[in-house]
C-alpha cells in the first residue's frame, strides 16, 4: 500500500462537532463496518472521538468526533493523531485474507505504527482489534477444557490475514511487557448487527456487547497485556468468557433469539461434527493463503 497523505481535517469545515473534552479516544479504521457500529455506542458527554481512516466516515448523530485521514502504516501521521488522547482503539487495516504484501503492510507494519507512535506520545493503553482467524484452527473436536476455549489459545492462524493478526497481537505484549504499556487484544467473532450465519450462533458479537467490551478495555484497572474473545453470551458459545470477565466484561446478548430464523435458512447446525462449526475459523482454513477472502463459498485451488 502506498503512502497516504496525512490530512488533519479542519473540524469546523467538516462540520465534525468541537467542544472541550474530558477523555479523547483515537479510533483507527472508523470508517469500517465495526467503526460505525462502535461510534454512537462510544459516545458520551466530554468524550471526543479522534476517527482515522483512509476515507471520511459517514458522521455520528450525537457523538463529539474529529477526522483525520491518513493510514496507520504512515508513522509520522499516528504520532500526531496520537497526540493529546487517552486511548487508542485500532480497527484500521485489511479485515480479510490478501495477497502477503497487502497483509503485512496494513497489519504487521500498521500496528507497529500505531503502537509505537501511543509509546512516543505517552498514551499507554491500546485496545488492538485481532481475529478469531489468529487462532482458527483450533478445533473443538479436539477437546475442550471446562469453561471453554482460553482466550489466550496459543496461535494457530488459518490465513496469513489470521498470521498478522497474531504478529499483531504479539507486538501488543512486547510493548505491554516492555514499556508497561496496557494493551487488550480483541480476537473478535462476528461483530456484526446479527449473527450472519450458522457459525454466528456461537461466535456473534452483538452491537451493544462490543460496546461494552471495549468500555471493559478502557476502564479495567492496569490490565497489562491481555487477549479476549469478543463474543456474546451466546448459548451455543464454546470459547471462554473468563478471561473478559476478568477485565470486567460481561456480555448480555445471545444469539440463541435468531436461531430459530437461522435454522429454517441454512438447516440444523452440527457444532460437534461439521469442520465449519468445530475450527474457530470456519471455512477460513480452507481458504487458500494470499487469495483475496472475504466470507461465502471457498474458492477452489487454482481459481
Ligand atoms: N467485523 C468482524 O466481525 C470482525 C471479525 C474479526 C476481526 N475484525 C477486525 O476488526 C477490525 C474492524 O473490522 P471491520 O469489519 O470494521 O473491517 P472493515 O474492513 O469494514 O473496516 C476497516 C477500516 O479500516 C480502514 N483501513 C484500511 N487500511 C487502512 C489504513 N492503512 N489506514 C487507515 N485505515 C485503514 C478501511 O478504510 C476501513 O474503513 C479489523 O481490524 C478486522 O480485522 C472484525
Amino acid at each position: 500500500m502506498g503512502k497516504v497523505p496525512y490530512t488533519y481535517m479542519d473540524s469546523v469545515s467538516q462540520g465534525w462537532a468541537v467542544t472541550e473534552a474530558d477523555q479523547s479516544l483515537l479510533i483507527t479504521g472508523a470508517a469500517g463496518r465495526v467503526g460505525g457500529l462502535l461510534r454512537p455506542l462510544l459516545a458520551r458527554p466530554g468524550r471526543r472521538l479522534r476517527l482515522l481512516d483512509l476515507r471520511e466516515p459517514e458522521p455520528a448523530a450525537g457523538a463529539d468526533e474529529e477526522l483525520v485521514i491518513g493510514s496507520v502504516t504512515d508513522l509520522d501521521a499516528m504520532v500526531a493523531a496520537c497526540g493529546g488522547v487517552d486511548a487508542v482503539i485500532h480497527l484500521g487495516g485489511q479485515s480479510a485474507e490478501e495477497g502477503f504484501d497487502t497483509v503485512l503492510e496494513s497489519n504487521v507494519y500498521g500496528t507497529y505504527a500505531v503502537l509505537e507512535a501511543a509509546r512516543r506520545c505517552g498514551v499507554d493503553r491500546v485496545v488492538l482489534a485481532s481475529s478469531n482467524h489468529a487462532a482458527g484452527f483450533h478445533d473443538r473436536r479436539d477437546g475442550l477444557p471446562d469453561g471453554g476455549l482460553p482466550a489466550d489459545a496459543p496461535a494457530r492462524p488459518d490465513t496469513f490475514y489470521g498470521w498478522s493478526k497474531a504478529a499483531a497481537e504479539i507486538a501488543g505484549r512486547m510493548y505491554a511487557d516492555k514499556y508497561g504499556m496496557d494493551v487488550v487484544c480483541l480476537r473478535i467473532g462476528l461483530w456484526f448487527p446479527r449473527p450472519p450465519g450458522l457459525r454466528g450462533l456461537a461466535m456473534w458479537l452483538s452491537p451493544e456487547d462490543g460496546a461494552r467490551l471495549v468500555e471493559a478495555c478502557l476502564s479495567a484497572e492496569r490490565p497489562g497485556f491481555r487477549t479476549v474473545w469478543g463474543i456474546s453470551r451466546n448459548t451455543r458459545r464454546w470459547w471462554s468468557l473468563t478471561e473478559g470477565k476478568s477485565i470486567g466484561y460481561f456480555p448480555v446478548d445471545d444469539a440463541e433469539r435468531f436461531a430459530d430464523e437461522l435454522i429454517a435458512g441454512h438447516g440444523e447446525p452440527d457444532f460437534t461434527a461439521d469442520p465449519v462449526l468445530t475450527r474457530v475459523g470456519g471455512q477460513w482454513c480452507d481458504v487458500p493463503p494470499g487469495r483475496p477472502y472475504r466470507a461465502g463459498p471457498v474458492p477452489e485451488a487454482g481459481d
